[in-house]
């Protein structure tokens, strides 16, 4: 079986990219089972109807959240109302939605997810870790393939995770800081882990906002509305191939598309004019 998930997807570039890339994307390898991160999906914070049932059309089975999800109005009616669309189970139990769900993959297998939050130099909530291993366990009893959402800020906090659930988890996936990270990987206990997926949406910004909107902001202090910057789209997310029946991840893929660009754009032009040297 293979499962895909796609991190944060940023505002309407974000949006437009999923839905040109993933239909063929999801056909082409054989895909059973997709989730996205939609915590920044409307104008970069928030999930609307609107915008998580384009993500839906575009090939999405289950919707993840973070610190952003309720930052428009409709999203409590929205996560109420629909069992695909999750926020952190560690965030109060009176705050509207869920944290998980089990849900059928066409064959009639089950595949759980867990969206849980960090607290390193986030807010101050419940343990993630104590709430994360209970509910896996809870959920490991309905199917073997558990995949967890660690929407968190800081890199040791999403590592200790990955740990703390190996064996437990098919995949522990990073989300929220919008950079992947380039530790992809299969323990031998069969939990696949990142500790951050990245970002789907412009990268020629500061973490999806425009560039210039951020820099006022932290170097002359000015109060700022964040808008979505435009250009440098990438999807970023995480293939996983795993057994269906043990729920053991065998091999894992991050997904980059199209690839960052490790050249600068259009130098052949002056490389060798410039250094006398003739290797392009
Ligand atoms: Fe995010
Ligand atoms: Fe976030």
């Amino acid at each position: 079986m293979k499962i895909l998930f796609v991190g944060d997807v940023f505002g309407k570039p974000g949006r437009r990219a999923l839905r040109e890339w993933l239909p063929a994307y999801r056909k082409r390898r054989k895909i059973d089972f997709v989730i996205v991160n939609a915590e920044n999906s409307a104008g970069g914070k928030g999930v609307t109807r609107s915008t998580s049932a384009e993500i839906f059309d575009s090939g999405a089975d289950v919707l993840s959240g973070g610190n952003h999800t309720f930052y428009h109005r409709d999203a409590t009616e929205l996560l109420i109302g629909d069992p695909r669309i999750l926020r952190p189970a560690n965030y109060p139990p009176e705050l509207p939605g869920r944290g998980d769900g089990v849900y059928e993959v066409a064959d009639g297998k089950k595949v759980a997810v867990l969206n849980l939050i960090g607290r390193a130099f986030m807010r101050p909530l419940d343990c993630p870790f104590r709430m994360g291993k209970a509910l896996a366990e809870r959920l490991l009893e309905e199917t073997p393939i558990l995949i967890v959402d660690f929407h968190a800020e800081a890199t040791s906090e999403k590592v200790a995770m990955a740990h703390w659930l190996d064996g437990m988890a098919t995949a522990v996936i990073g989300t929220h800081t919008h950079i992947p990270t380039a530790d992809a990987r299969v323990s031998a206990g069969g939990t696949a882990a990142i500790t951050d997926v990245g970002m789907s949406g412009p990268y020629d910004s500061v973490i999806g906002v425009k560039t210039a909107i951020i820099l006022d902001q932290l170097i002359v202090m000015k109060q700022v509305r964040h808008e979505t910057a435009k250009g440098d789209v990438h999807i970023c997310g995480l293939l996983v191939e795993l057994h269906a029946d043990t729920g053991r991840a065998i091999r894992v893929e991050a997904v980059r598309e199209p690839e960052f660009a490790t050249e600068r754009p259009g130098h052949a032009d002056e490389t060798d004019a410039a250094d006398g040297t003739d290797d392009d």
